[in-house]
């Protein structure tokens, strides 16, 4: 369900009225349906390289409409800029101003989108600089795009080309309703590993999932996304969600398990109900998460401990035990929920940011242990997502965390859940350690 403000201000008397008071005006979001076709419109790919016309041609198999030429006044679908071969801080001209003639093209909920490197692992100065450069470029132009418009990246990384596995999956999930509510973020693709499902409605077909948190909220709808695309689920929530949490375990056709995380046997106990009751365990998401804000000048040891142990203790200690599980070695893949809270700070929330901060550190760290099991661990960053616990929040900052994003719309739990279904995708292996924001460019933090 989109706000109230946004369906008002998308049509008649309301579009004019928000036109002529300067007020922000929304758009309805194209977003993922089963069946659609990946984007509408041609798909023009932008780019002299190699690697531009090894993508261009791994494009046509998809049966998109692809371009490297663009035709004047022709309404595109995205616009695919592939700059995998900067040297120089000049060489980003050119494409650039290329890309830049057809942006008065591109359609409502359209797509543009860079391939490049990252600047971390760079030759010179010079190459660092044209690279890094692609950040500042992309993040400016994904403000200056309207209309449900997104501008997104992939940095290739050592080796990975721009077909890698996982570059391919990385630009189908950014070009495609999935990745809605993802807006100015870079997907860092890591290694070559990863394989493309045989079926793109079913990426996920034969995996057993556990999700945390799964009653109501971005939990609910992971469980429903993750069944949409093939997984059985394990719904976990405390014993006094219980209700809800059947409820939502019946529509999906898993399995409910009450038990609070928190439990010193919370990791073993997952296990067990996995693989008693579905014989195996190949992802887990750690969505469950509470908030007890404060000033940190009223912050009191309850409060404090509560969103530590819930937030990031429990999630350690359920690695843990997963890892060291015969039943977690076949790819596996840990997805983390994080917060913008957690990169950019948000007064009240000391205690919330330290956990959320140190999810993003865990997921980091951990890398190299599931990489070395052929799996990986990543974490999402959701902005103001429009759920049970952001409607808690005060009307006056609910609407700032609403309209303060390039998209002027909160997100849809539906948002977070299709960017976590993509990495726990096999197509998302070569993704690991990663952070991917869901907040229409939230205009706090990185
Ligand atoms: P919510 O409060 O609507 O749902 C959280 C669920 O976790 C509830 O069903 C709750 O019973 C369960 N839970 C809490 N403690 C638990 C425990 N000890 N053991 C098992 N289950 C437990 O929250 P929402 O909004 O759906 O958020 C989900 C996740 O997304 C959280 O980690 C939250 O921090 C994160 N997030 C949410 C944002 C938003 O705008 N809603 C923004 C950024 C992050």
């Amino acid at each position: 369900m989109t706000d109230k403000y946004t369906q008002f201000v998308s049509h008649g008397l309301g579009r004019n009225v928000a036109k002529k008071l300067g007020l922000p005006q929304p758009t309805i979001l194209r977003r993922y349906e089963p069946g659609q076709p990946l984007i509408t419109g041609p798909v023009l790919v932008q780019g002299n390289s190699a690697g531009a016309d090894a993508l261009a041609a791994s494009l046509l198999s998809w049966d998109l409409d692809v371009r490297r030429h663009a035709v004047p006044r022709e309404k595109l679908g995205a616009i695919v800029l592939v700059l995998d071969e900067l040297d120089r801080p000049d060489d980003l001209e050119h494409p650039v101003l290329a890309a830049a003639a057809s942006l008065r093209d591109l359609a409502p909920s359209g797509r543009v989108i860079t391939l490049s490197r990252p600047a971390a692992n760079s030759a010179t100065p010079s190459q660092a600089a044209a690279r890094q450069g692609v950040d500042g470029f992309l993040r400016s132009l994904a403000m200056e795009l309207r209309a449900g418009a997104t501008g997104n990246g992939i940095l290739l990384g050592d080796g990975v080309t721009t077909t890698s596995p996982s570059a391919l999956a990385a630009l189908r999930f950014l070009l495609s309703g999935r990745s809605a509510y993802v807006d100015g973020q870079f997907l860092t693709v890591t290694s070559t590993e990863g394989s493309l499902p045989a079926d793109f409605e079913k990426p996920l077909a034969g995996k057993v999932a556990v999700v945390t948190g799964a009653a109501r909220g971005i939990g609910a709808s992971i469980a429903r996304t993750l069944h949409r695309d093939g997984a059985t689920v394990v719904l976990v929530d405390i014993p006094a969600a219980g209700d809800h949490l059947a409820a939502v375990a019946n529509e999906v056709h898993g399995t409910a398990l009450q038990l609070d995380i928190s439990r010193e046997d919370a990791g073993q106990r997952i296990i067990e109900h996995a693989v008693q009751r579905h014989g195996r365990l190949d992802i887990l998401i750690h969505n469950a998460g509470i908030t007890r804000d404060k000033l940190l000048a009223n912050m009191d040891h309850g409060r404090w401990s509560a969103v530590i142990n819930v937030n990031i203790a429990a999630q350690l200690r359920i690695n843990e035990a997963l890892l060291a599980s015969e039943h977690f070695r076949d790819s596996p893949r840990i997805v983390s929920l994080a917060s913008t809270s957690g990169i950019a700070g948000n007064r009240g929330q000391t205690n919330y940011a330290a956990s959320k901060g140190g999810v993003m550190g865990m997921v980091r760290a951990s890398a190299p242990l599931l990489s070395e099991r052929g799996g990986t661990i990543n974490a999402v960053a959701p902005g103001f997502i429009e759920t049970d616990m952001t409607a808690k929040v005060p009307l006056a900052l609910r609407e700032a965390g609403r309209r303060l994003n390039s998209l002027r719309q909160g997100g849809q739990p539906t948002d977070v859940a299709e960017a976590i279904a993509f990495l726990a995708s096999d197509a998302a292996g070569g993704i690991n350690g990663g952070v991917l924001r869901v907040c229409g460019q939230y205009m706090v933090g990185a």
